[in-house]
């Protein structure tokens, strides 16, 4: 590798963003390290950079193979995967199909509820601010994206929602909820950014009906479970099975 390409432009959470020497284009390493509560808690997980990586290109491709644009170009090693620069847009999009997490803890719906057509449920990116989850009326105020690029988030989100289901669901994982980044790369276009992993997605395993054993992502971490690894290690395993290799990026 150049050494321009390791100039770090960004470091998150669970990713380093380096700058290469192509304008269009970014190196995304994907981290060990796993946090939860905005950082209130932290800890780090032998191998699950590796996983999440491996795991976002098999989601990614499929996306694309489905039409849905995303920043993915290929993976250039185990952890790290070529992508688009992309301005992302300050906004988590989440789509929850079954009610759990935040949702549960913010209203009485019950946990497990199934929710049909999925709740898109969009929440400000800040940190300091705690990612916020906006109102419709709030959005408009913000006066963030037009009422047509929020048009354009909510069909990708849900054409996401409905591919990513679909394939999960033939090897029996259940998508229960997750969260996805949009941005507009150089061309001008939206596209997926970020990453689809077990970090950012919950994935329940229809093979067992135990309520902790079911849980394959990181609510595992969040809830003290243990077997983080082993349980995206599963998810990996499982999607392989029906996927082809990821492209290698040259
Ligand atoms: P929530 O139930 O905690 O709001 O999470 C909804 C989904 O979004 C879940 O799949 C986990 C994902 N998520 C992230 O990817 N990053 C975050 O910071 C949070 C809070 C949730
Ligand atoms: N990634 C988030 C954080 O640590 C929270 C989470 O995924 O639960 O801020």
């Amino acid at each position: 590798m150049q050494s321009d390409q390791k100039l770090l432009l960004y470091e998150g959470k669970a990713k380093r963003i380096f700058k290469t020497d192509d304008p269009d284009r970014v190196l995304v390493e994907y981290k060990n390290d796993a946090t939860a509560f905005n950082a209130l808690k932290k800890s780090e997980f032998e191998g699950k950079g590796r996983l999440n990586c491996q795991i976002s290109s098999i989601l990614f491709e499929l996306l694309e193979s489905e039409g849905v644009p995303t920043h993915y170009l290929g993976i250039v090693d185990e952890n790290l995967m070529m992508a688009q620069k992309v301005d992302v847009i300050p906004l988590e999009v989440v789509l929850r199909n079954i009610a759990t997490g935040s949702l549960c803890r913010e209203t009485p719906i019950l946990s497990g509820t199934e929710i049909s057509p999925a709740l898109l449920d969009l929440y400000y990116k800040d940190d300091a601010l705690q990612d916020p989850l906006l109102t419709n009326a709030r959005l408009e105020v913000l006066n963030l994206i037009s009422k047509e690029r929020y048009n354009q988030i909510e069909n990708l989100a849900r054409k996401v929602n409905k591919i990513l289901s679909n394939f999960l669901s033939k090897v029996d994982l259940i998508l229960v909820d997750f969260k996805l980044e949009m941005g507009v790369n150089t061309n001008g276009n939206l596209v997926v950014a970020d990453e689809i992993s077990p970090d950012t997605c919950r994935i329940w395993d229809k093979r067992t009906k135990d309520l902790n054993d079911r849980i394959l992502d990181k609510d595992r971490f969040r809830k003290d479970l243990g077997g983080i690894v082993q349980a995206y290690e599963e998810i990996f395993n499982r999607i392989k099975g029906i996927s082809s290799n990821p492209r290698i990026y040259k």
